[in-house]
């Protein structure tokens, strides 16, 4: 079977790596070995880079990455960091020739210590203990929404948001914004206000939760997160009204979630107007630092 060029640069890279006994260099440093062309298009596509953004390559080598992001739409902007200031002053003068220098720039710098608090995109391929380093810096610093694309490595136990599997993986991940923890909200549901709090627990844009209500206890259902946008439902009884079925949609921004929530109630008794009942309310949810998830509840669960 035929290997393709780039599974054949990266055994050729860690066949070099072990020979030169450099094993806990794959911590902190990467070889350069250049993308091949066609895996460049392809995770610039997967990017669905829009206009006015800017990308950053983690790791830019000779800068392939970066300029064809550039070349790939008028008003991107693009950024390449390397820890090789051979191959940040060849990118530069690429750049230049390339006539894109008012538009692209590359920093000799430790990807550790790249800004990406300003970018809508990571690109990077590094060995992948790298990889997996650098997510701790993504998820701290990169604005929910950034996109992160990397060729053939994964990130661990993060899911990725998209892949392009043939004939070689490239994958995206969508930053989410942070949920984990507690939050409370009031809603006003058949005349009566009441206190919601929700225990919710993250796995990257993996969510899961819980709430209680009054004496009410329920988990939430169809859960998700895409960046900053958050969805769940949650179907409870709920007392003086019956079976209820809310849905959330909002966004979610710091120590705020703030949307709206479609609550479908039980049909009236009355048989003129068996129809299911809705309302649509503005939701609004803060972080909390302790949650009334935990009150005791006696003995009354009717
Ligand atoms: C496998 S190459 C990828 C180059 C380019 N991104 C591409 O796909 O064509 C990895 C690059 O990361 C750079 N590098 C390795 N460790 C680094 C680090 N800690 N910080 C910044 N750059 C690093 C190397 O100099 C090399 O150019």
């Amino acid at each position: 079977m035929r290997m393709s060029k780039q599974l054949g640069a990266v055994a050729a890279l860690l066949v070099l790596t072990a020979y030169l006994g450099h094993a806990h260099a794959q911590e902190r440093f990467s070889l350069f070995v250049g993308s091949d062309p066609k895996t460049v298009e392809r995770m610039v596509k997967l990017a669905g880079l829009r206009d006015h953004e800017t990308a950053i390559d983690l790791g830019s080598g000779d800068g392939r990455i970066v300029l064809a992001a550039a070349q790939s739409n008028p008003t991107v902007r693009g950024i390449g960091v390397d820890i090789d200031a051979k191959l940040v002053k060849q990118s530069a003068a690429k750049a230049e020739e390339l006539g894109l220098a008012d538009r692209v720039r590359f920093e000799h710098r430790n990807a550790f210590d790249a800004d990406l608090g300003k970018v809508d995109v990571i690109f990077m391929w590094f060995f992948p203990e790298l990889m997996r380093l650098v997510r701790v810096k993504i998820l701290e610093q990169a604005r929910p929404g950034t996109r992160v694309v990397a060729a053939l490595w994964g990130m661990g136990s993060w899911t990725p948001d998209a892949v392009d599997k043939e004939p070689t993986e490239v994958s995206m991940w969508i930053v989410p914004a942070r949920v984990e923890g507690s939050w409370d909200w009031q809603l006003d549901v058949g005349g009566v206000q009441r206190t919601y709090s929700a225990i919710f627990e993250q796995q990257f844009q993996t969510l899961e939760g819980v709430v209680r209500t009054g004496n009410r206890h329920g988990i939430f259902h169809d859960l998700k997160l895409s960046g900053e946008q958050v969805s769940f439902v949650l179907m409870m009884t709920l007392p003086n009204i019956g079976f209820t079925r809310h849905e959330f949609t909002g966004r979610v921004t710091g120590n705020t979630m703030q949307g709206a929530v479609k609550i479908t109630l039980p049909p009236k008794t009355n048989e003129e107007d068996e129809e299911l009942q809705s309302l649509v309310l503005p939701w609004q949810a803060r972080r909390t630092v302790t949650s009334a998830f935990f009150a005791p509840t006696g003995v009354d669960i009717r």
